[in-house]
């Protein structure tokens, strides 16, 4: 039994994630295994009427989940960071999600902007550090309000937080079984200090663990110029948080939009977290034109973690035929992108969930 905590959260989060789950309904029962889901409302609405955003009995509640399944976060009447601290982040930290696992990949018939590239060329995963680096929170004022402030945001990489991302990352270049190639992005000509850490433990582990997969670099800046010029470089790319988080809306953008664009914050020994990484869109919100098929392929990713962990052969399955179906709907749309795909957001998810028959 799979069990499984929906937060549909603000905007058009609820409508993009009730897709996903009619198209798990439909690859559950085709592949007989069963599960369960509990609706969570957690989000903006909830805060501004109750004032709690994320309260502690339910983040111990979603321990005993084996995922967690989540639509957007951000609303137009709250302030920012609010619901991104509190609930995104803490449960990325209180859950040890250590990875976010961000793929890059342009499926067929989708529009890149990129010139003279097509699904052969753009077709790689990233893995950004999830719990550290600029993230972790440390810093602070000193002489707020006056002409003297003085303004510190903490960057921290510890060894173990980096040895484990990397170790995930080279086991992931190996499973892809691809180039067999692991990049660094980092800014080691300037960070000289956590970014060092990161240079060495990458040999370091490299070296005496993967002697199968190519090490490869780039600095953070030229990471963005190779992404848009020669993405077809990539196979596996691993990254701090800072970074990572910059990087993958530029990947997201090359692979089609934020429509398409999936994401999952994984803690491999524990429960995980998936979304489609393109946010709340409150114009949208009820409207029926929102894309379903990032949040449908973030449900794919929830499904091959979840098989992975439990060892089921049956949602492993089922993960890759979402894949498929996704393949063989992305030509049938006429763009990715909210109000433009010629068909509906139901719709959409019905065309998935014909796809996988
Ligand atoms: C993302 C988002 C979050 C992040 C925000 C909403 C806190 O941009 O998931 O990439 O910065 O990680
Ligand atoms: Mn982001």
């Amino acid at each position: 039994m799979l069990k499984i905590a929906v937060l549909g959260g603000d905007g058009t989060g609820p409508e993009v994630v009730r897709e996903g789950l009619k198209v798990l309904s439909a690859i559950a029962s085709s592949e007989g295994f069963t599960y369960e889901t509990n609706d969570y409302d957690f989000g903006g609405d909830r805060y501004l009427k109750t004032g709690e955003v994320l309260p502690d009995s339910a983040v111990t509640e979603f321990r005993g989940y084996d995922a967690i399944y989540l639509g957007a976060v951000g609303h137009p009447d709250v302030a920012p960071g609010i619901i991104e601290k509190g609930l995104l982040l803490r449960l990325r930290f209180e859950l040890d999600q250590y990875i976010n696992l961000r793929p890059v990949k342009l499926y067929p018939g989708v529009d890149t902007p990129l010139k003279d590239k097509g699904p052969e060329d753009i077709s790689f995963d990233v893995v950004r550090e999830n719990t550290e680096d600029l993230y972790f929170g440390g810093g602070g004022f000193l002489r707020k309000n006056t002409p003297h402030e003085v303004a510190t945001q903490e960057m921290i990489a510890t060894r173990f937080g980096v040895e484990r991302c990397l170790r995930y990352a080279f086991e992931l270049a190996r499973r892809r079984n691809d180039q067999k190639m692991l990049t660094l992005v980092a800014k080691t000509n300037v960070l000289t200090f956590a970014h060092d850490l990161w240079w060495r433990a990458f040999n370091e582990i490299g070296e005496a663990e993967y002697p199968d997969i190519k090490r490869d670099y780039n600095h953070v800046d030229a990471c963005c110029m190779w992404f848009v010029k020669n993405p077809e470089f990539y196979d596996t790319i691993v990254t701090p948080n800072m970074f990572g988080d910059i990087i993958t809306d530029l990947g997201a953008m090359i692979q089609g939009g934020m429509g398409i664009a999936a994401g999952g914050n994984i803690n491999p020994e524990g429960t995980s977290m998936f979304e489609p990484i393109g946010g709340s869109a409150p114009k949208y919100t009820g409207k029926n034109v929102i894309n379903p098929l990032a949040a449908i392929c973030a449900l794919g990713m929830l499904l091959d973690n979840a098989g992975a962990q439990k060892g089921e052969a049956a949602y492993t399955r089922g993960a890759q035929r979402i894949e498929r179906a996704v393949m063989a709907t992305t030509p049938k749309l006429k763009s990715m992108s909210a109000g433009k795909m010629g068909y509906g957001t139901t719709k959409v998810g019905d065309l998935v969930c014909e796809a996988l028959a």
